[in-house]
């Protein structure tokens, strides 16, 4: 990036070549040069910045590569490869067995692969895995947490850990609480919680950080009631158009065709299917649904 110190030592002829290149209105013929300075470097880090946000919007999020993974004999992943750009919701859908939590544990680190690679945010997950990991947000199928900190404690650690400024992590943390209705369990013990409350605690300690994010979230519908669950997706949609990019597990289709822009449906470890809606309902003729396609993909409609 051009530094200020350069655009001063230029004489006013390469001044105001370079403004001209920038194409910047120079109404004025005797513009201060102090000014021109000025105006040049404003357009510089605004292109720079311009720059910085085209490229991390043209650059995957979430990159998946031939990834590979067997438990003993079983093969549970064969050969999945998936992409995730900024400001897209990505559904993994299959059945039981698919694969699913088993893609999501490689991606967020927690398990290795047989073979292939995951990125997250440019980084490899194996290589460099403390950036790859910091960049992502994860809500694993069940929820584990340290059950003696409390909900108010452990949503703390997560923003200290974060390192989000206190005064910002306290108005959060009041905002997804509200959000996820968990204002009376906020100082109950992590341990005594229900499934569907653990997972809100887990969700406001992800949200607690600062935006945009990647995320992975294993069936983060499930335990939730429907008040809980419309905001969750109106949230995710939000995190979408503000440029996160989110793999979302699930085998519950209403959630998926609700919220998803795009699909990658599992079966068996392999990917049997990927597009949007309309790209998989044109693929499968006979199918009038994403349910549909689901099942035409991954054993057939029963009769
Ligand atoms: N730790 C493990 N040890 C042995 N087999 C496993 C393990 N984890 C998953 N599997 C097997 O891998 C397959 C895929 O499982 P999983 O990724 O949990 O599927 P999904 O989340 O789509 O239901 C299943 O057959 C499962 O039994
Ligand atoms: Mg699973």
């Amino acid at each position: 990036m051009i530094q200020r110190a350069n655009v001063e030592q230029m004489k006013s002829s390469e001044l105001l070549r370079l403004a001209r290149v920038l194409k910047l209105p120079i109404l004025d013929r005797k513009i201060a040069r102090e000014s021109l300075v000025d105006k040049i470097m404003v357009e510089i880090e605004a292109r720079n910045k311009r720059e910085f946000i085209e490229m991390k919007l043209n650059s995957p999020a979430i990159k998946i590569e031939n990834l590979i993974k067997r438990f003993g004999k079983k093969v549970a992943v064969w050969g999945l490869n998936l992409k995730v750009n900024p400001g897209e919701i990505v559904g993994l859908v299959g059945p039981n067995g698919a694969g699913k939590t088993t893609t999501l544990r490689i991606l967020t680190g927690i398990i290795k692969p047989t073979s292939g690679s995951v990125e997250v945010d440019g980084y490899d997950m194996l290589d460099n895995p403390i950036p790859a990991k910091s960049a992502i947000g994860y809500i694993p199928e069940k929820p584990t947490c340290y059950p003696s900190l409390t909900v108010r404690e452990y949503v703390t650690f997560m923003a200290r850990i974060y390192e989000v400024p206190n005064e910002i992590a306290l108005v959060r943390m009041r905002q997804f609480v509200d959000m996820f209705q968990l204002d009376e369990y906020l100082d109950s013990y992590i341990g005594t919680l229900s499934k569907g409350n653990l997972q809100r605690a887990l969700l406001v300690g992800i949200f607690v950080r600062d935006p945009p994010y990647v995320l992975a979230l294993d069936e983060p519908i499930y335990g939730l009631d429907p008040r809980g669950a419309w905001n969750l997706k109106a949230y995710l949609r939000q995190l979408r158009d503000e440029g996160s990019a989110i793999l979302i597990s699930t085998h519950i289709l209403e959630v998926a065709s609700d919220l998803c822009d795009r699909f990658v449906i599992m079966n068996e470890g392999s990917v049997v299917g990927r597009g949007t809606l309309e790209e998989l309902l044109a693929s499968q003729k006979e199918a009038r649904s994403l349910e549909e396609v689901f099942l035409s993909l991954t054993g057939g409609i029963p009769e």
